[in-house]
């Protein structure tokens, strides 16, 4: 609806019906207001699919909700890389939402996986910004092409489950800028999500939904967003200051007692009306947005969507290892299907995103036709008992094959919305399983069904691992797919898979504390710290294997030198170099000039995903600008690249570099600078604006009869206790009042006069 109209609307509305519009009529629904003509729409559940709850509503996925579609989880799409498969399952999704008249999806969810023991883990795509940021964008693109809104979430910094509701995440600036708020600024800038969904808990202190400076002052101001922002489920701490700070909608409705209290604040004076009026407008608009494109001959094809959610499966899966190349498999071979999960798989995780399946195809459906497969279930997901029947009726059947295919991983119990992992092991009956079957057959492939990282004791003796993660219901169709080669594994790895739960970067501090979630490891997110400690990891960020090889050349940039103000055009090329067609990863990590300033080793700065056919060769290009170099400075609070050489690498993945060059980067923008007698020498020598300075002072200063005799000993001194190089590494940390102590001669009042001239160039530039 054009703007005018919109607030003429707005215009003949009384300020209950106003206020009435900033929360919700029950658990989904927005309100409306008939004889205006405001129509109330519905919001649903997401993201990997429709919870469409036609009766009694609520926010743990308890109550049954209409027959959906379940696509992958985040985890598993996020492994993708791939932008354009993620479009598609988003225009699937906005198609399904047409359909079944719902006028936002709630997701994607986009929190960065800061531990692999956050519950949630599953629903996020990366323990990297970048990814996260790339992959939420297309997946709100393509929800959007179809009218229907996304409702980025949870914005932002909710990391753990625990206590997730009153928990503060406490960090510094710099980290908050470069790691939680970058995973939703590139999706906001360039996907437009219709709706921002503000998280339960608290940043540094202060309520997300509270905050003006990140609801308004970053999203709105700083990112451009111009939809709504509604709160997670009962993420409202005091209703009159959220609204201010920018949280428009409260969701689910409660008691009216909220809306009541803005309607008091404004009749006595401590809420302008203009807040009301321009959130009525902000929701009306998306409200509108919906309403007015609506399209009532869209279908919800399941059968179609199932097979788009097995398609997208396919693309995700990670082929983690691959010995003697196992896989594909010989569908001429005696083949074993062992493990639950080959009959009833793990595909979706507990909570607000679980959805009432229409259909679940598992591998041993899906293998039909295809190839004779023996099966045993192995063990029940249950209870982490031994079954000792089920164990010894699977290691037979593993025996008696030529191949054992082992399908296993996390049952519902240990990973889910609401509450955090507590250990990163799988039960132990299934490790338990794989070892007995290791006794017997010694050509095993494991096929894991998980949300996040788990530790196989078992990975170097297995021959194959094949991470489906939770795979949406046509898991089974894709992974007989690719088992047998069908499809080529494509994905990555997009978070680190750790060795051991004590090598992760906040190991010491996840969970801990109260109230307040200390993120002590800064910046060192996943890959960040372990290629930064140079650690060994079980699989890396960005690894995954395929059926077929690619080789990297000729990486090249089209400058060597530039201003940060420019844009860096950087291309390499990848071939095929195998027998089947197949799709690479292109990586590309940017190493920061090692100064004085904490960074990682090297961080990811974009990334492609190319099909190519058996011998093809294509040229992959990027554009860099200065955020691929940049780290968020706190003194100017913004982006800022140090003047350097930096390296542009193509990786295999975080740990293996396969070509690198470099370019010279100059800043374009002026750090802030005061000096005082506190500036220390060494600062001083390698400062260009001091030394125009400081040039005559110092010619002044070593005039004195003082300084001569120091510098003339010096000179002669042949003992070799202090030498040149000595004295200049001492001098290096020397403030200049120490001058006064150790040169004769030097007075106060002349370094005075320098620090008064060094302040006053400075001020002048
Ligand atoms: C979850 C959200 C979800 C909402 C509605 C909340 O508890 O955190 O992700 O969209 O419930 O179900």
């Amino acid at each position: 609806m054009e703007r005018e109209k919109l607030l003429e609307l707005i215009s003949q509305m009384t300020l209950e019906e106003k206020v009435g519009m900033c929360s919700g009529a029950d658990f989904w629904h927005l309100k409306g207001v008939e004889r205006l003509g405001i129509p109330s729409v519905m919001v649903t559940d997401g993201p990997h699919g429709l919870r469409k709850q036609a009766e009694a509503g609520d926010h743990l996925g308890i109550n049954e909700s209409e027959k959906a579609v379940c696509f992958p989880a985040g985890c598993a799409t996020a492994s993708s890389f791939d932008r354009e498969l993620i479009r598609k399952q988003g225009e699937t999704i906005g198609q399904e939402c047409q359909a079944m008249d719902v006028s936002t999806i709630l997701g994607p969810a986009m929190n960065i996986k800061r531990s692999p023991l956050c519950g949630r883990n599953f629903e996020y795509y990366s323990e990297d910004p970048l990814v996260s940021s790339e992959l939420a964008a297309a997946l709100i693109e393509g929800v959007q092409s179809k009218n229907v809104g996304t409702s980025a979430k949870h914005f932002v910094a909710n990391n753990q489950e625990k206590r997730r509701m009153t928990s503060s995440s406490d960090m510094d600036e710099r980290t908050l800028r470069e790691i939680y708020l970058t995973s939703f600024e590139g999706a906001i800038k360039k996907a437009k999500p219709w709706t921002v969904m503000n998280s339960y808990n608290r940043v540094n202190g202060e309520f997300v939904g509270d905050s003006h400076e990140l609801l308004t002052g970053v999203l709105r101001d700083e990112w451009g967003f111009d939809g709504y922002v509604v709160s997670d489920w009962g993420a409202v701490n005091d209703r009159v200051t959220a609204l201010k700070a920018g949280l428009d909608l409260e969701m689910p409705h409660g008691s009216d007692e909220n809306d009541q209290m803005i309607v008091d604040a404004v009749r006595n004076g401590t809420l302008d009306e203009s807040v009301v009026d321009t959130t009525c407008e902000r929701i009306l608009n998306i409200i509108f947005k919906y309403t007015e494109n609506r399209d009532e001959t869209a279908v919800f094809d399941y059968e179609k969507d199932h097979e788009t959610a097995a398609e997208v499966e396919a693309g995700c899966m990670v082929l983690l290892k691959n010995d003697n190349n196992i896989l594909p498999l010989d569908a001429s071979k005696k083949i074993a299907f062992i493990g639950k999960y080959a009959k009833s798989p793990r595909y979706q995780g507990g909570g607000s995103s679980h959805i009432n399946s229409w259909k679940v195809e598992s591998a041993l459906e899906a293998v039909e036709g295809l190839a004779d497969v023996t099966f045993a279930a192995g063990y029940d997901d249950v209870k982490d008992e031994i079954d000792e029947k089920l164990q010894e009726e699977a290691v037979k059947t593993a025996q008696e094959a030529d191949v054992a295919v082992l399908f296993i991983g996390l049952p519902d119990s240990f990973e889910s919305e609401g509450y955090d992992r507590k250990h990163l092991n799988l039960p132990n009956c299934q490790n338990e399983l794989v070892r007995k079957v290791l006794e017997v057959q010694k050509n095993v492939v494991v096929v894991l069904h998980n949300g996040s990282p788990v530790v196989m004791p078992w990975m170097n003796e297995v021959s194959g691992i094949l991470e489906t993660y939770l795979g949406g219901e046509a898991v089974g169709k894709a992974t007989v797919n690719i088992l047998f080669g069908k499809e080529n594994p494509s994905g990555h790895l997009a978070e680190t898979f750790p060795l051991k739960l004590s090598d992760t970067p906040c190991y010491l501090t996840y969970g801990k504390g109260f109230d307040h979630a200390d993120y002590q490891e800064g910046v060192f997110t996943g890959y960040r710290y372990y290629t930064s400690k140079e650690m060994k990891t079980a699989f890396p960020f960005g690894h995954g294997l395929s059926y077929t090889t690619f080789e990297y050349n000729d990486l090249t940039v089209n400058k060597s030198e530039m201003n940060d103000t420019d844009q860096l055009t950087v291309s390499v090329k990848v071939k095929n170099t195998g027998n089947m067609k197949g799709k690479a990863v292109v990586q590309l990590y940017v190493s920061a000039p090692v100064t004085e300033l904490v960074r990682p080793v090297r961080e990811l700065r974009a990334f492609d995903k190319v099909e190519l056919d058996v011998g093809e060769e294509k040229t992959v290009t990027f554009e860099l600008n200065d955020r691929a170099f940049a780290y968020w400075n706190t003194l100017i609070h913004d982006w800022y690249v140090e003047d350097g050489t930096y390296k542009v690498m193509i990786g295999e993945n975080a740990d293996d570099m396969v070509l690198e060059t470099e370019v010279l980067v100059h800043s374009t923008k002026k750090l802030p600078k005061t000096y005082s007698l506190n500036t220390c020498l060494g600062e001083l020598m390698t400062d260009p604006d001091a030394q125009v300075v400081m040039g005559p002072f110092m010619q002044g200063m070593a005039q004195n009869q003082g300084a001569v005799e120091m510098a003339e000993a010096q000179e002669n001194d042949e003992s070799g206790v202090v030498n040149q190089e000595m004295m200049a590494a001492m001098m290096e940390g020397m403030p200049l009042r120490q001058l006064l102590s150790f040169v004769p001669g030097i007075k106060r009042e002349m370094l005075e006069q320098m620090v008064e001239a060094l302040n006053n160039n400075v001020k002048n530039n």
